[in-house]
């Protein structure tokens, strides 16, 4: 399968390029860097991506911005962030993207676990992370056998906890939170959200 990774040069979405690299052929999306870049926060620069490409079997996000602030001190740059970034970028992946995407193919977006457990400073994320599911679960009904569309819910990766100066020992590798997007674009999951740790 042709496989586009948007995040690919990321912590997650190098794991996914490393895992599906060697039954597909790759397409390495970042922001400044990869085979082709993109701002997910802008609609034009999404549709010029898929102008580039062209035509593919699937489509991955591992990417989406949300800032992690105290309730309090959320403003409107931080809601904007969170809406535009990574639930309006990765929902026009799949509005932009269903038109390139080949008959019975698949976009896997990426929400996360503050979804259903969310902490103090998560209500940004957690809003986008949950919208991004119902919207996953909504859409698919409509998009139907055409077009699969699958959310996937990662739990705090090791690297990154490392990277942050935290513990890694309670947190998921990368390489093993790619296997939830291996089955997503693999299997026959419609509508779903594929939390991470049922597939490690
Ligand atoms: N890591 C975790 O512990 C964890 C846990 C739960 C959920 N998640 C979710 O998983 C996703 C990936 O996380 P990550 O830790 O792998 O992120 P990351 O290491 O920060 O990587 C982010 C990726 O997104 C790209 N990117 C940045 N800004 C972008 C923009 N405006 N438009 C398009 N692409 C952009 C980056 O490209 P460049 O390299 O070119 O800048 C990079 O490829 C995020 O949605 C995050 O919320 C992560």
């Amino acid at each position: 399968m042709k496989v586009m990774i948007v995040g690919a040069t990321g912590t997650i979405g190098s794991a996914v390029v490393d895992l599906l690299s060697s039954d597909h052929e790759i397409i390495r999306v970042g922001h400044k860097d990869g085979d082709h870049q993109v701002d997910l926060g802008s609609q034009d620069s999404i549709a010029e991506l898929f102008e580039d490409v062209g035509p593919v079997d699937a489509v991955v996000s591992t990417a989406g911005a949300a800032a992690f602030r105290p309730f309090s001190e959320l403003d409107d740059a931080d809601y904007d962030l969170a809406l535009s970034n990574k639930l309006m970028g990765q929902i026009n992946l799949v509005r932009v993207g269903r038109g390139y995407v080949s008959e019975g193919g698949s976009i896997t977006l990426t929400s996360g676990m503050l979804a259903q457990h969310p902490m103090p400073g998560s209500v940004a994320i957690s809003l986008a992370n949950g919208a991004l599911e119902s919207f996953t679960k909504a859409a698919a009904l409509e998009t139907g056998d055409a077009l699969r569309v699958n959310t996937v819910s990662p739990v705090f990766v090791k690297e990154t906890m490392a990277m942050m100066g935290m513990d890694p020992e309670p947190g998921t590798s990368a390489a093993d939170t790619a296997k939830a997007y291996k089955v997503a674009v693999e299997g026959d999951a419609n509508g779903a959200t594929l939390h991470v740790r049922d597939y490690v």
